[in-house]
């Protein structure tokens, strides 16, 4: 049988069923835990902070692969990368632009690990890259790894990124139908039995593709990163898991205050069409054993911002609408700490910010550190054990 779509018209919208929907799979037992876990890694020079204060963090493989396996160690669910495509010297400063690509990199860590969900960040619409591709792909690394592998699914918010695939940024919205075009195309081949033929309004045709194996929990684990209408009726509609950001910028005091209502309307978005998703915080934890040593840690990253003029997120132009809450008189600083909320304190008062992000809506924290290998260690030794005390985690 072969099914053809009419030209000229959008794929409609078709659930497929989610990995969480087979309770042995890898994402439905990350679900059992009453909070997720995640690591962001730095695959990317300067990680999340524009500070030069010294640390160990490093974008090279050897590092990254040493935080993945720790962090399996430790029990945690998921790792993340970014990707990003920056011209030469990258936002400046420290983050010079030194950055390994996001789906190869997790698609290498799928032979070194066991048990832990790898996410790769890809962006669906430069090239444009063909979803035949992407489908096997994705259901070679789903058997690699057991099921263990997953899509962060960016559109392109820098203008500059397209320009390097010799393009044009495409408008916010139009981005995301045709990544939800994307997405129907790739998931229809991996849950289609027959050879599928496919002519719609966007870049990509085919004609009697098929895609074996399978994945093997109907599809790899989906996740988007938003905070825009169009980004939200995307992820109701095809993540598992959904960044959400603060709108009220990084402070804990700010984002604790609008959290709840704007998680919760990302998880109505998605039961509105008979679908669940779980939302993902990422914050920058900075712990030490006492009030004073957490506090001279962070005035140390602080003082160390990076004087590089450039050195800046904000170089390049972006039309995202998730980090529109971070403007300000302590705009610079947060440039030196990093991440989407700040979780500040001693491991105690680190728990105890963990516990009112649960309370808030946020079913999964995303981790990032500004000297990850120390830092880490330490959210081991002190930190988690904690958590399990406070029945966030198993
Ligand atoms: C935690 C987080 C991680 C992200 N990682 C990437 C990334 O690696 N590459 C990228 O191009 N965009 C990344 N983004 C940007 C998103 O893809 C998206 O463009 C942004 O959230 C704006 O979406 P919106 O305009 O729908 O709110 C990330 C966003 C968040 C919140």
């Amino acid at each position: 049988m072969s099914l053809s779509h009419r030209p000229g018209e959008l794929v409609g919208w078709e659930r497929f069923a989610a990995p969480s929907e087979f309770s042995e799979s890898p994402l439905a037992q990350a679900f059992r835990q009453p909070v997720l876990l995640g690591l962001f890694l730095p695959i990317q020079a300067g990680g999340w902070s524009a500070s030069t204060y010294p640390r160990t963090t490093d974008w090279r493989f050897d590092y990254n692969r040493d935080l993945v396996l720790k962090a399996e160690q430790l029990g945690f669910d998921l790792v993340f990368a970014l990707s990003q495509w920056l011209p030469k010297g990258g936002y400046g400063g420290v983050f010079d632009g030194h950055a390994l690509d996001s789906f190869m990199t997790t698609a290498a860590l799928t032979a070194v690990t066991q048990r832990i969900v790898l996410i790769s960040t890809i962006h669906v619409l430069y090239g444009p890259m063909h979803p035949l591709h992407l489908a096997k792909y994705a259901a070679t690394l789903d058997h690699i790894s057991g099921g263990r592998w997953g899509i962060n699914v960016v559109t392109g918010h820098r203008a500059v990124e397209h320009e390097m695939f010799g393009s044009h940024r495409i408008e916010h919205d139009r981005r995301y139908e045709l990544a939800a075009e994307f997405l129907e195309v790739v998931q229809r081949l991996w849950a289609d039995n027959e050879n599928w033929s496919f002519k719609g309004e966007s870049p990509w045709k085919l004609d009697g593709a098929y895609v074996t194996p399978k994945p093997r929990f109907g599809r790899p684990v989906l996740v988007n990163a938003t905070g825009s209408d169009a980004g939200i009726s995307f992820a109701a509609r095809y993540s598992d898991v959904v960044f959400i950001t603060s709108p009220t910028g990084s402070s804990f005091d700010s984002a604790i205050a609008s959290l709840p209502v704007h998680a919760a309307r990302v998880k109505e978005a998605a039961r509105d069409v008979g679908r669940e998703v779980r939302t993902l915080l990422n914050p920058m934890v900075i712990s030490r054993e006492t009030e004073k040593e957490t506090w001279d840690y962070h005035d140390a990253i602080v003082a160390h911002i990076d004087r590089d003029p450039e050195a800046s997120f904000n170089r390049f132009d972006s039309d995202a609408h998730a980090w529109r809450g971070r403007v300000g008189r302590d705009a610079p600083k947060r440039r030196a700490i990093g991440g989407n909320i700040e979780v500040i304190g001693t491991p105690e008062q680190v728990v105890e910010q963990f516990v009112q992000l649960k309370r808030a809506g946020i079913d999964g924290l995303q981790l990032s550190f500004y000297d990850f290998q120390p830092d880490l260690e330490f959210f081991g030794d002190r930190i988690l054990p904690l958590m399990k005390q406070a029945g966030l985690r198993f």
